[in-house]
């Protein structure tokens, strides 16, 4: 089954068609970042702006990647010929752009007469762990699984017991992960806007944190499965306020804290659920020492440990077909509504 997705829920605007959830026939990913970087954060009505500009070059460079020559997409484009069903992001995320995608989604699913599938943005995260390595086979993924999901907006535990069977064990009670990134990031002055990957560079170019410990590990303790980054970000803005500590230092000591938590966390609720295989997925899933620690820990407990690419760690069509057709619901076109504020269980 080939599935057509469409998803616009911040400041990318992306389409793609994958087959059987796990093929890449066609991917295209366009960014207002650069735009968001100027003003230093994402002003809603200019990705949706934006969003509207790039929404129809985005699915017509799709089509263009999977129907080949003009001529015959031209043919195959009036009947969406190969396409099985669309697939379209409703939420979580900004409404002026969520309605972009999934207006378009609507209007393709109306004149080609397919299905159409509302999707989840979080879960999105954690299927783009399915899709497969060019000339790679389809993942065959074994449950019971605990899934990570650290992104901008997001830091949750979810036990899934097979495809549309979740439950939620834990998440951040304040900030999420990526949120805390960003934050420090401006706070370090490295960066206005989407600091994340920028603080763990410079993590990375640190050769001796002469402040291990300095920080602390927020909730580490704790049983349950919850988190708290708000705190820690207050703390690295104590700490510099007081000291003349390098960037990289502190950076440093940042980026373990946060995953000192997330990998005791996790790792805690790998062994209580005596899962079969670890799944990361969201934007601070991209982090390197955040993927290797994971990696390690499953590796010795013998649990098969799965994390995307970097380049699908980050906002795309491609895991939403991947969503859609592993819990392939549709629903009826005037059903299907923008919902900003979807959680990962709605
Ligand atoms: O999932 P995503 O693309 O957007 C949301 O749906 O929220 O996640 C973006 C987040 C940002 O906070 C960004 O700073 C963070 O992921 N991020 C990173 C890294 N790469 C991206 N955080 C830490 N280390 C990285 N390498
Ligand atoms: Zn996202």
């Amino acid at each position: 089954m080939n599935i057509l997705s469409i998803e616009s829920s911040c400041d990318e605007t992306a389409c793609a068609i994958v087959k059987d959830g796990t093929e890449i026939l066609a991917h295209v990913v366009a960014s207002s970042k650069d735009f968001h970087e100027k003003t230093g954060g994402v002003v809603p009505e200019v990705a949706a702006r934006k969003q509207l500009e790039f929404i129809v070059p985005v699915i017509e460079q799709t089509l263009t990647e999977f129907y080949g020559d003009s001529i015959r997409k031209k043919r195959e484009t009036k009947s969406g010929k190969g396409i099985d069903a669309i697939a379209v992001t409703v939420g979580p995320g900004l409404i002026g752009s969520l309605i972009v995608g999934i207006e378009a989604a609507k209007v393709l699913a109306f004149a080609w007469e397919k299905p159409l599938i509302p999707v989840n943005h979080l879960l999105g995260h954690i299927y783009a762990n399915f899709i497969q390595e060019k000339g790679e086979k389809p993942k065959i993924i074994d449950f019971p699984s605990i899934a990570l999901l650290v992104s901008g907006g997001h830091t949750d535990l979810i036990l899934m017991h097979g495809h549309g069977d979740f439950e939620y064990i834990g998440g951040t009670l304040d900030d999420a992960a990526g949120e805390a990134f960003d934050k420090t990031a401006r706070l370090l002055g490295l960066v206005k806007y989407l600091g994340g990957p920028l603080l763990s560079q410079k993590a990375a170019e640190c050769t001796n944190n002469t402040i291990s410990g300095k920080l602390p590990r927020p909730m580490i303790n704790e049983n349950n499965f919850d988190f708290s980054f708000s705190g820690l970000k207050t703390a690295v803005k104590r700490l510099v306020e007081n000291n003349n500590y390098p960037v990289d230092v502190v950076s440093c000591e940042f980026e373990n804290a946060v995953c000192d938590v997330l990998v005791e966390k996790t790792i805690k609720a790998v062994k209580k659920y005596k899962v079969t295989s670890l799944l990361l997925g969201g934007g601070v899933a991209a982090n390197r020492q955040l993927r290797k620690r994971l990696e390690n820990k499953a590796n010795n407990l013998s649990v098969k440990f799965y994390v995307p690419p970097i380049e699908l760690c980050t906002d795309n069509a491609v895991y939403i077909a991947s969503v859609a057709y592993f819990n392939y619901k549709p629903k009826k076109i005037e059903e299907i509504i923008a919902d900003p504020s979807l959680g990962i269980m709605d």
